[in-house]
């Protein structure tokens, strides 16, 4: 059952997208990816920590012999710079020639999935593909658009399901959005 609202750090969330709302989209995009892989055997690469629980589900709704692999994007604080450098870690095996489906909980201004991307491509797969379960249309300043979306939200701050204020309401089994 959907909580009216949940609180953090004295904040207020309300309901937005129930969690059978977000399994029927899931089952929808799975169909699809089904459809679009046939033949194929995709790698879903899941990027922590937000993404897990939509990969979970995800990768349960493809019916096609698929891999799974698990990576981070940390950013590191140069000492001595004041640039952010961000990394990939957890990527070890190699994925030249693969067919890559990149799972994501969500794209707002889309910079740290075309960085993603860019770090991807260096290391010659056959082919990469987005899925990304959220996807804020309004912040999007990069003009990238995922290949497969589960929602389209406003440009608002939500937690739940995967995604987190500070670490915490990952646990959510719906998501909820700040009220304002
Ligand atoms: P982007 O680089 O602006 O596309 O967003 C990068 C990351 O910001 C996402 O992968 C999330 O971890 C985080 N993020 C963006 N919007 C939200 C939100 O509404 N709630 C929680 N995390 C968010
Ligand atoms: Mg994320």
């Amino acid at each position: 059952m959907m909580k009216e609202e949940v609180c953090y750090q004295g904040m207020t969330f309300k309901p937005m997208i129930t969690n059978k709302d977000i399994q029927q989209r899931i089952a929808e995009i799975g169909q699809h990816i089904t459809a679009d892989y046939s033949g194929r055997e995709p790698l879903f690469i899941v990027v922590l920590n937000g993404a897990f629980p939509f990969a979970a589900d995800l990768i349960r709704a493809v019916d096609l012999d698929s891999e799974i692999s698990f990576i981070r994007y940390k950013s590191y604080e140069g000492t001595g710079s004041t640039g952010k450098i961000k990394q990939i870690i957890g990527l070890s095996d190699s994925i030249e020639g693969k067919d890559i489906i990149v799972v994501e909980d969500i794209v707002d201004t889309g910079f740290t999935i075309r960085s993603l991307l860019a770090d991807l491509r260096e290391r010659h797969p056959a082919s990469i593909r987005v899925a990304s379960l959220l996807y804020k249309p309004e912040a999007i300043r990069t003009g990238y658009v995922p290949d497969y979306v589960g929602f389209e939200i406003p440009t608002k701050f939500i937690i739940g399901f995967g995604l987190d204020i500070d670490g915490k309401a990952r646990n959510l089994n719906d998501i909820y959005v700040l009220s304002e």
